[in-house]
């Protein structure tokens, strides 16, 4: 108890000599999660004073580099990071190898960084290693894919049910209750695609629209290339599509390069998640994909939350982040947010 108070004091110093975090407060947190107890919770032996001249150091392992979506949250992290000159981040790329991604774990452990942030690739491989370091004592932040259990800090990320949901909910609207859609889905041993799959489905209400119906599905694994070649199987295939309904956008617009190479992408929405400015929102406006929704990076609330952990703050176990929608409509406004 006594050493609980001492970490306390000694990160509320240490906040206010970062000039605390208030900035990078999180835009949307769900208050209906509960908070973390603080027994769930593990300050960690900092290894570092947390001053200029010994800044605490974060390890982030991110999964992949391979995709803009990443390359962003990574650019958030940072970008959050240099504000505050007792941080230092180490980054690493897992490669999309989730052995990898485990032993960058394990390194970090190894190396004495004071938090680990992690987007993992995959559910399964990565939970263990997780808790493993967790129990050890090293505050473990994981964004974005969620794990297996909850043995780790914090998870922050968006609700990819709601997301799913209200992609299908779109569809089942635009399509007016007949039409033919071709799903393909992100990696399947990751938990957003799950999820992104499950809430399809609630918001597409088949049951209720029965003239509506999945004609082609696929795991395109979140690449663009794949879901292109998905794409062109599913042509191949079916004489009518009316609807593509891509996990992200990067498979949104493999869908519609594929379509587009028969001549057949006016016959039919493409539909996309992510809403990068530079991606997915600017196919909306080019008109390229009809809709997409976005799923915020989470890398600056990442930051924030690593200085609350390391000054001793109890954190919520879970940060669920807000979401938008973008069409031609709204896009060049900024969006709509979904409430
Ligand atoms: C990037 C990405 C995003 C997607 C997220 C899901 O690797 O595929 O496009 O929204 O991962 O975890």
């Amino acid at each position: 108890m006594k050493i609980h108070t001492r970490l306390n004091l000694f990160g509320l110093a240490m906040m206010a000599f970062a000039g605390g975090c208030s900035k990078n407060e999180s835009p949307a947190p769900d208050k209906t999660q509960p908070a973390a107890s603080a027994s769930s919770q593990t300050t960690g032996a900092k290894k570092h004073k947390g001053t200029p001249d010994d800044p605490y150091v974060i390890g982030m392992s991110q999964c992949n580099l391979g995709e803009p979506w990443r390359a962003q949250m990574n650019d958030d992290i940072r970008k959050a990071a240099e504000k505050h000159p007792n941080l230092k981040v180490i980054f690493k790329d897992a490669q999309n190898d989730s052995l990898v991604q485990r032993s960058q774990l394990e390194e970090f452990v190894n190396q004495g960084v004071d938090v680990v942030l992690i987007s993992p690739k995959e559910a399964a491989p990565l939970t263990e290693p997780v808790a493993k370091a967790f129990h050890g004592g090293i505050p473990v932040i994981v964004l974005d894919r969620a794990l297996l259990k909850e043995e780790y800090t914090s998870f922050i990320g968006a609700d990819n049910v709601k997301i799913g949901r209200e992609a299908g909910k779109w569809v089942a609207e635009t399509l007016g209750g007949k039409g033919n859609i071709v799903e393909l889905k992100g990696l399947m041993t990751s938990v957003p695609g799950q999820d992104r799959h499950r809430g399809f489905l609630e918001g597409l209400d088949l049951k209720a629209h029965p003239g509506i119906k999945i004609v082609f599905e696929a795991d395109m694994q979140w690449l663009e290339p794949n879901a292109r070649k998905e794409m062109e199987s599913a042509l191949a295939r079916q004489p009518k599509v009316d609807v593509v309904y891509a996990h992200n956008d990067p498979g949104a617009h493999g869908a519609y390069l594929a379509a587009k190479q028969v001549g057949r992408e006016k016959q039919m929405k493409f539909v996309g998640i992510d809403a990068l400015p530079q991606e997915g929102v600017q196919y909306v406006k080019e008109g390229i994909l009809s809709v997409t929704f976005q799923y915020p990076t989470g890398g600056a609330e990442a930051v924030d939350m690593a200085l609350k952990v390391l000054a001793g703050e109890t954190v919520p176990k879970k940060v669920t982040l807000a979401t938008k929608v973008f069409t031609h409509d709204n896009a060049a406004a900024g969006g709509q947010a979904i409430p």
